[in-house]
């Protein structure tokens, strides 16, 4: 398809006094921008009809596939403002790639990755006085649901992608701080075989009830396990997940089919080995977790992710023994791990992988 974005000119941005309110402290993922944008899909036409528009409510048919057999995939990447006055993305390419896999794990058409550039691109450009300073970025949410007519369970024969953005301060309230998690025994992720890899809603969906009860035993966050030996750690509900041993060795969950491939996991691996840090992509079990914790082998642990970037894990609540690790606090490869990261992403530092997308 020729890339020929229109911009419709019925979108009205609010005004800059109503925009500088909400961008006070907006949290994450409840401030959103004026504009979205849109590309069809359809068997018949292809990539079709993209366009800029004006962020509104949708109207769908109640029979849309989507909504009965959730056919659905998502990204989440960033915008920054830099500190040369540019902006920039962070890696999009990747996403673009991880959003061509996930369709095809679920059997949706795989979006081109000019097109899903492309379309980041024209609405960061409307949207760009949203973009927050400081610690906040504008957190893109691209997103390609099956939007066909039809009860039948087959793959859709339509599909809307659509981009949206939203103004994003600190993940966690209260900024930068050790968070607990909990292990979650009854419930899986994944399994073998299944859509683990994959970024679509229902992993979410299946996710929620672990979290809810990680929320109710008063942690942040849910830790997997793996679904045949409900043994080995896999990853948190929305983040990957670093282990750091007291030879300054990184552990991480190999990307065995059912944990996400994070981009902020890949990145951390590439600035670990490059910083001298051996890093080992190799399964580790929860009973190992809390002995080298115990012991002092394991010295830190930390979350990735693209929405939380870097956050230490302080604190482990499991029905099998409770551990803390490191004493609790932020530990020195965490840190300096984040912050390495964090220098590339606001152009603090040289960018020698060239993953910075300027706008
Ligand atoms: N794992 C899960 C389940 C996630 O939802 C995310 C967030 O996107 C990640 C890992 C981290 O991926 P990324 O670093 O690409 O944001
Ligand atoms: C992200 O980090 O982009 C995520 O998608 C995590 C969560 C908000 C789902």
């Amino acid at each position: 398809m020729p890339s020929s974005f229109r911009f419709d000119p019925n979108a009205s941005p609010v005004a800059s006094t109503d925009r500088a309110e909400r961008m006070i402290d907006p949290g994450f993922g409840r401030v959103f921008t004026d504009h979205m944008a849109v590309i069809r899909f359809s068997d018949a036409d292809g990539w079709h009809d993209p366009h800029v528009t004006a962020r509104a409510p949708l109207q769908i048919d109640p029979a849309s596939s989507v909504l009965h057999y959730a056919q659905e995939i998502f990204e989440g990447l960033k915008a920054y403002r830099l500190e040369d006055g540019g902006t920039a993305l962070f890696r999009p390419d990747a996403n673009a790639r991880r959003f061509q896999d996930s369709a095809r794990r679920l059997a949706m058409p795989e979006l081109p990755e000019n097109l899903f550039i492309e379309s980041i691109e024209r609405l960061v450009d409307a949207d760009r006085d949203w973009i927050p300073g400081g610690e906040g970025a504008l957190y893109l949410r691209p997103f390609m649901f099956a939007s066909e007519v039809f009860l039948g369970v087959k793959p859709a024969a339509e599909y809307l992608y659509m981009v949206i953005a939203s103004s994003v301060g600190a993940y966690w309230k209260g900024g930068m701080r050790p968070i607990t998690v909990w292990v979650s025994r009854e419930h899986t992720r994944a399994a073998a075989g299944g859509t683990g890899a994959a970024k679509c809603g229902g992993n979410y969906a299946a996710s929620l009830i672990a979290q809810k009860a990680a929320i109710a035993e008063g942690c942040d966050q849910v830790v997997f396990l793996d679904a045949i030996d409900r043994r080995w750690v896999e990853e948190l509900g929305g983040m990957n997940l670093f282990f750091v041993l007291d030879d300054g060795t990184l552990v991480t969950p190999p990307l065995t089919g059912t944990i996400l491939p994070g981009i902020t996991r890949d990145s951390l691996i590439t600035l670990a080995r490059a910083d001298g840090l051996t890093v080992r992509e190799e399964p580790y079990a929860i009973d190992q977790w809390r002995a080298d914790a115990q012991s002092g082998r394991l010295v830190e642990a930390f979350a990735c992710g693209t929405a939380a970037v870097v956050t230490p894990v302080g604190n482990v609540k499991d029905a099998e023994g409770d551990f803390a690790i490191g004493g609790g606090g932020t530990g020195q490869i965490t840190q300096r791990l984040h912050q390495a990261l964090n220098a590339i992403q606001r152009g603090t530092a040289p960018d020698p992988h060239n993953w910075l997308h300027r706008l």
